[in-house]
């Protein structure tokens, strides 16, 4: 056990070391809102041009996103923004959730490594999608 413990705390040493702080490790490792909203009113699947998908799914009640869930494919990166931009979108108006961005993922994780930046933007971009699919099918049922 004693190994075992060693061994993990010379691995988040090794992360820290690349550039990732203590919170996007938190996030990576024990990622919030991890799968599918029930009874989700928005939802989108975007792959980034590294080739790895990010899935946000949404629930919008009176303006306001009352849940977000994601999924990713991708990095440990990847894991820890789609888990902040959960985080940060649920209980904001879909104008304030829309207005989440790449920065905004970085800042509240602490940053990360440069190589893994376009991370928080898959997540930031997939959280966009979802508020549109939820915006045109609004749209739509109007026209109905
Ligand atoms: S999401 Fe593709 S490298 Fe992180």
């Amino acid at each position: 056990m004693d190994d075992e413990l060693s061994r993990f705390a010379e691995y988040i040493q090794e992360e820290i070391n690349k550039g990732f702080s203590h919170v996007a490790i938190e996030h990576a490792m024990n990622p919030r809102n991890v799968g599918r909203v029930d009874g989700e009113n928005g939802f989108a699947s975007y792959t980034g041009t590294c080739g790895d998908t990010m899935t946000i799914s949404i629930r919008v009640s009176g303006g306001r996103i009352v849940e977000a869930m994601f999924y990713t494919d991708g990095c440990g990166a990847s894991i820890a923004s789609g888990s902040m931009v959960t985080e940060l979108a649920r209980g904001r108006t879909l104008e304030e959730a829309a207005g989440i961005d790449q920065t905004e993922v970085l800042d509240e994780l602490g940053g990360l490594p440069e190589e893994n930046e376009h991370c928080a933007l898959l997540a930031a971009t997939a959280l966009h999608m979802a508020i549109e699919t939820f915006v045109k099918s609004i749209e739509r049922d109007k026209l109905l």
